[in-house]
């Protein structure tokens, strides 16, 4: 592991001390979001002040925080979301969905029936999310902006890179924008609605059955398309970190499909940069990829390690944190990293919610093993997104095989 000043070749010390003298870019207020969101203060831009940046959105943001003493206008006036890109974003692939339609506070009263209780579908770090029918009879999902003033800037941030990034991609098994709504101080986000969830209640939920081997692989191959089409630079011309990758971040559709939700928190990666060192660390507990908390250094392994653990929830039934365990036991990762390439000790921490007749032990030792590799301390020893595909169709393959499965049930995978 380099030391920290290598890591900031391109962000020369001179450059720092003179914009924190300008009241520059430190943006310094660290908080818990829900106790699960750690930021750690001012990101840097490598690319110095005024340059233009290959990243839309976020310096748009940046830029215009900056410049606050020169920009009297009201923040919260709202303006398109075109207003807030830069002109060197990345021709749009054409749209899967409607693109962003713009809603105004009535409809988003209207859709949720004044946002009723029986509409009420859960509670994140961002506010509540409701279930609406729009005016067009469309089922929609709704997340409504509920912060305490002091955070309202970072969840504006997130809003809006949620906005940019969201409505520029186009993939299966990412959660569509239908559309938003900025009316005065309020933000909403309009959602496709995905009918059964998020993963994490599914593994740890009360009610519904518990998802059998063939379903747990299923989703994990859905939700690494995902991230491989985020990673690829197929999405908006550079790769795209999410950063957020976890089980209540892996929604599903009525047939199991997974969609990945939520980009407030995604990184556009420079082109040509591997890493993108931050002076923060965002991200949720249990997730963390250690090199990334340990170094400011974003890679697209960060993603990597948190799919990782996401696989051990699948493996498990557990969760990625557990304070009801002993101070030794609360974290996944470290409470069966040892054992997961370990055939007979493998078996004690399979799910045992998981019908035996639904998985082949070949089948789990080779998810285990895949596992084990993406929450690698050192991200350059984890497989790629694209890897994770490969290997997850050949486990499916494998597990299918085993059972002796009819091959047009594999072929719904
Ligand atoms: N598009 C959607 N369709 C159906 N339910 C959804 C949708 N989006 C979110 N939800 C539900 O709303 C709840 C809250 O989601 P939200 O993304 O705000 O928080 P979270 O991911 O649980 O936590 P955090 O904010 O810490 O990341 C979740 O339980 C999720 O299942
Ligand atoms: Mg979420």
């Amino acid at each position: 592991m380099k030391a920290p000043s290598q890591r900031l070749p391109f962000y020369p010390q001179e450059k720092r001390k003179q914009e924190s003298k300008n009241g520059g870019r430190d943006c310094s207020f660290p908080f818990l979001i829900k106790g699960k969101q750690l930021l750690i203060e001012r990101e840097v831009n490598p690319f110095g002040k005024g340059a233009i940046m290959p990243f839309g959105l976020v310096s748009a943001w940046n830029k215009r925080r900056r410049s606050k003493s020169q920009d009297h206008t009201d923040p919260w006036v709202y303006r398109t979301v075109e207003h807030w890109k830069l002109e060197d974003q990345a021709p749009q692939p054409p749209k899967r969905h409607r693109g962003s339609s713009v809603f105004t506070l009535k409809e988003m009263e209207e859709a949720t029936c004044s946002f009723s209780d029986e509409n009420f579908l859960g509670k994140g770090g961002f506010g509540r999310v409701y279930r609406g029918t729009l005016r067009s009879g469309e089922v929609v999902a709704i997340k409504k902006m509920e912060l305490p003033q002091f955070k309202e800037a970072e969840g504006e941030h997130e809003f809006r890179v949620e906005v940019d990034i969201l409505s520029r991609l186009d993939h299966p098994n990412l959660v569509s924008l239908i559309g938003y709504c900025a009316d005065g101080k309020h933000r909403f986000l309009v959602y496709e609605y995905m009918q059964k969830g998020n993963l994490q209640d599914h593994l740890n939920g009360i009610g519904e059955a518990k998802m059998d081997w063939p379903l747990r692989l299923k989703v994990a191959l859905g939700a690494a398309r995902g991230l491989a089409y985020l990673h690829s630079s197929s999405a908006v011309g550079i790769p795209i970190v999410h950063r957020d990758f976890k089980s209540t971040n892996v929604l599903l559709s009525a047939d199991f499909e997974a969609k990945i939700s939520d980009f407030g928190l995604a990184k556009l990666m420079p082109e040509g940069q591997e890493t993108y060192v931050t002076a923060r660390v965002l991200g949720t507990f249990g997730y963390f990829d250690p090199e990334y908390t340990s170094t400011g250094k974003l890679t697209l392994q960060s993603d990597v390690y948190a799919f990782g653990v996401v696989l051990l929830e699948l493996l498990t039934g557990r969760r990625a944190v557990d304070l009801n365990q002993g101070p030794n036991d609360q974290n996944l990762v470290l409470q069966v990293r040892h054992i997961l390439n370990d055939r007979k000790k493998l078996r004690k921490v399979i799910d045992p919610e998981l019908s035996r007749s639904s998985y082949t032990m070949e089948s789990i030792a080779m998810f285990a093993n895949l596992a084990s590799r993406c929450v690698r301390t050192e991200s350059s020893e984890r497989p790629s997104m694209a890897e994770c595909i490969k290997e997850l169709q050949l486990i499916i393959y494998t597990n299918s095989k085993g059972l002796s499965m009819p091959m047009h049930a594999l072929r719904m995978v």
